[in-house]
């Protein structure tokens, strides 16, 4: 029985059609009941209600009988001129504790971002540790789950990068593009996260959930083109050119300028594991993809 927040975006479309291949009974909230039901396949057997995590009263109707929720709901992607997205993520996140802080209440899970938590952040990877925080901080049985870029065709960093492969003949990257990641397949994000729904007593801390493979981004964006078949030039500009890049790439893609910035000032962040243990523990049969499988399985998504 669960419910899934966001489930319209990249993570959650994937890891509804997931859940429901597992046996679970699936809710998700949409802002947008039509748009929801075809990005979701016109499915039966999901059943759909209104729901806007900016409105705690429709997050508390939406959780009516469902012992797990899943939160994947970000503004990252939404345009609003007076409010960070930041901002309007906490206040998300606040109206979901909010609601769910009733007797007998289910356990959330939440995906957040994969980093040092030690160390220096953007913004938007700021406000995940800001929202783990109140998660922890309200005494609700959650668990985490931090994982570093995801891949999968409707994700931003593959939509980004083929947008660049394919329009650029010489690829210009920040310094950061020599940062290291461990990128995750998203089918192992929603691995991860099913079976977390099926074991009901797991309410750990957080889980750190990379990939298999240690890459810069710059290996990255090589190793994509050439599976793409290009053999691409690339120049790194000593200069932080983070806000021209993201409106050209927005211009290319149509993907909102707060995303796009959002990612590439993202590449400054080492996003490598510093403890698996409790993942090896807790999920051992789960064997996250390499790179180049992730994005060959990217390139075969429907
Ligand atoms: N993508 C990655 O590489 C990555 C890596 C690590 C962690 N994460 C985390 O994983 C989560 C999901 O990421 P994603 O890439 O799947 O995001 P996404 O594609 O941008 O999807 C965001 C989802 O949030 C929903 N949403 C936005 N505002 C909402 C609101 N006010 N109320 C309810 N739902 C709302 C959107 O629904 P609408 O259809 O209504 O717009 C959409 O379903 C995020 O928290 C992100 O930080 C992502």
């Amino acid at each position: 029985m669960v419910l899934v927040i966001g489930a319209t975006g990249f993570v959650g479309r994937f890891l509804t059609t997931r859940l429901l291949k597992a046996g679970n009974s699936v809710r998700v909230t949409a802002r947008h009941i039509g748009q929801a039901d075809a990005i979701l396949g016109h499915n039966k057997d999901i059943e759909i209600v209104r729901g806007d995590a900016l409105e705690a009263g429709s997050i508390i109707r939406a959780m009516a009988g469902k012992d797990t929720v899943i939160f994947l709901a970000t503004s990252i992607g939404n345009t609003y001129i007076d409010r960070s997205p930041e901002e309007l993520d906490k206040r998300m996140m606040t109206n979901l504790i909010r609601a769910a802080s009733i007797p007998n209440p289910p356990r959330i899970i939440f995906l957040s971002v994969l980093c040092d938590p030690d160390r220096q952040k953007t913004a938007y990877i700021e406000s995940r540790f800001e929202m783990e925080g109140e998660l922890k901080k309200s005494g609700l049985p959650h668990c985490i789950f931090r994982a570093p870029v995801i891949i999968g065709k409707w994700g931003l960093f593959f939509r980004l990068c083929k947008a660049l492969i394919e329009r650029s003949r010489l690829i210009f990257l920040p310094r950061s593009a020599s940062t290291p990641c461990q990128p995750i397949y998203v089918g192992d994000v929603a691995s991860y996260l099913v079976q977390a729904v099926a074991n009901k007593d797991m309410c750990e801390n957080a889980y750190e959930i990379p990939g298999h493979d240690v890459m810069t981004y710059f290996d990255m964006i090589d190793l994509f083109s050439k599976t793409l078949g290009y053999s691409k030039g690339f120049l790194v500009v000593p200069v932080n050119f983070s806000n021209v890049a993201a409106r050209i790439l927005t211009r290319a893609t149509g993907i909102s300028h707060n995303a796009v910035k959002a990612s590439l000032e993202a590449m400054s962040i080492p996003m490598v594991a510093s403890d698996e243990t409790r993942t090896y523990r807790d999920f051992p049969e789960i064997h996250p993809l390499g790179y180049l499988d992730a994005i060959l399985k990217a390139l075969r998504e429907n």
